[in-house]
Order: structure tokens, then sequence, then C-alpha cells
């Protein structure tokens, strides 16, 4: 697990793009709940940190097509998507928000050498 930021940096109700070890991850905030899932649409590779959080299903829309992704399976219930993204786990412990560097399920993203990307 590593720190990405504190929950305080997370808005509520949106995601925000991290790289964590060798993977862009999208960290969603809901409430006091964290989530992370792989940060690029397995469709067309899209940021998905620039897409809308619904908070009642959980869900993470790409911005270009609309495919939304569960944040906690990465398998999206719509198309034109038809691949799942990475699972990371999260967790909030105080203040800090951790992710795992490696995907619990699905297919690891490779990701560029970025530091942090601002969603
Ligand atoms: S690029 Fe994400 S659904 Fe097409």
């Amino acid at each position: 697990m590593r720190r990405v930021c504190s929950l305080d940096e997370l808005v509520d109700g949106a995601a925000a793009t991290f790289e964590v070890g060798k993977h862009i991850v999208a960290v969603v905030r809901i409430g006091e709940q964290v989530y992370a899932i792989g940060g690029r649409c397995s469709h067309a590779d899209v940021a998905l940190a620039d897409g809308d959080v619904d908070c009642d299903t959980k869900q993470l829309s790409c911005i270009r097509h609309g495919s939304a992704f569960s944040l906690e399976t990465g398998v999206p219930s719509t198309l034109p998507a038809t691949q799942p993204v990475p699972v990371f786990v999260a967790e909030a412990r105080g203040d800090d928000v951790f992710v795992s560097d490696q995907p619990t399920v699905n297919t690891p993203t490779p990701s560029p050498r970025v530091k942090r990307v601002e969603s």
C-alpha cells in the first residue's frame, strides 16, 4: 500500500488520478469511503478521472463515450467498453489515503512515467 494523498485532497463524489507504482489509478471518494480503479478507459485509453462519479451506483463514467465502470469490480456496465479495468485496494487511514500498488483483479494497466496528474 502506498500513500497517495490526504483525504481532504479528494473531492467528495469526484475522481483524481495518481501514479501508484507502475500504474495510473483513478481514486474516487464517496463520503469517507475511497475506491481505486485503473485510470485509463479500456475502450480508448482516456483518463477515467475526467469522467463523472455516480455515488449511488458506485460507478465512474468515461468522459469520451460514457461507459460506466464499477468502482468495486472494474467491469463496465454500458457499451462501448467491454473489457474491465483493474481494481486496487484503497483505504482511508485517518486523514491519509493508501492504494495498493498491484491490482487485486483484472488486467494491469502500465503507465507512463508521471508523478501526479490532476483531473
Ligand atoms: S474511450 Fe471510454 S468509453 Fe470510449
